[in-house]
């Protein structure tokens, strides 16, 4: 089975970490459109026209089944994507949301989701967590992390300000924090040492994996896995970070 997974950048890369982790597809195939990126800071419609671009390149590629690793573009463009794919096409946001139903039994904890400003502005998280009956959700745009990650700055002083920015007036301790961007995960020790240990972090791409390894009864394959990369710009960065990343 061949795999596409979408991204607005490098970001998705902590997606595809997970699903190569789990072993479930033979062919991967990664675009990002880093010519384009970021996608967090730009409306609807654009997040909408240029998913559907990145949707016929995935078309032109024969993907079999394909995953936004974004959360902007899962937010935005899920539905439209879903409607114009030959494929089935799955989004984090309903992963992320089930992996904090299955981790956290009591309604009345305290989630946080940090996020980027589109994603944020969409309440996609938020609506979806109030459904599963959850009383208690806040939202908060932390668009600095992502290009720190960019940077290569998962720790120090630098972030641990950024932190103090973010979340110094936070009123409450989060029993759940959902890195609903596909950069976070690679802050996460720095995060978990920032909330604590009680603070249950949820990472978008281990939700997808195992959202699919459920859905479709996926089992590991024992073959070498092929992945391709594919960006609108610098694709040889893509493949750098990638070897760091991955
Ligand atoms: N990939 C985006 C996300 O997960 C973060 C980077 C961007 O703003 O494009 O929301």
């Amino acid at each position: 089975m061949r795999l596409g997974v979408f991204d607005s950048g490098v970001g998705g890369l902590s997606v595809l970490k997970s699903l190569l982790q789990a072993k479930l597809f033979k062919e991967y195939i990664y675009y990002g459109d880093t010519a384009r990126v970021p996608y967090g800071v730009k409306d609807k419609d654009t997040i909408v026209k240029f998913s559907l671009e990145a949707l016929d390149f995935f078309k032109e590629k024969k993907v079999d089944m394909l995953i936004i690793a974004c959360n902007t573009v899962s937010a935005y463009a899920l539905e439209i994507l879903k409607a114009n794919a030959p494929f089935p096409v799955f989004g984090v946001i309903k992963a992320g949301v089930l992996a904090v139903k299955n981790s956290l039994k009591n309604k009345k904890s305290k989630i946080l989701v940090i996020a980027t400003k589109a994603t944020v502005d969409s309440h996609a998280y938020k609506q979806a967590l109030l459904k599963e009956g959850f009383l208690w959700v806040e939202e908060k745009a932390t668009g600095l992390f992502v290009p720190m990650v960019e940077e290569g700055i998962f720790e120090g002083p630098f972030l641990n300000s950024a932190f103090e920015y973010y979340f110094n007036n936070l009123e409450f301790k989060p029993d759940a924090l959902i890195l609903a961007c596909t950069h976070f995960p690679l802050i996460s020790n720095a995060l978990q040492q920032h909330f604590g240990k009680q603070t249950k972090l949820i990472h978008s791409g281990e939700a997808i994996t195992l959202q699919l390894q459920k859905e479709f009864y996926l089992s590991q394959i024992q073959e070498n896995v092929n992945v391709e990369f594919y960006a609108s710009s610098d694709v040889e960065n893509l493949k750098k970070i990638a070897k760091l990343w991955l």
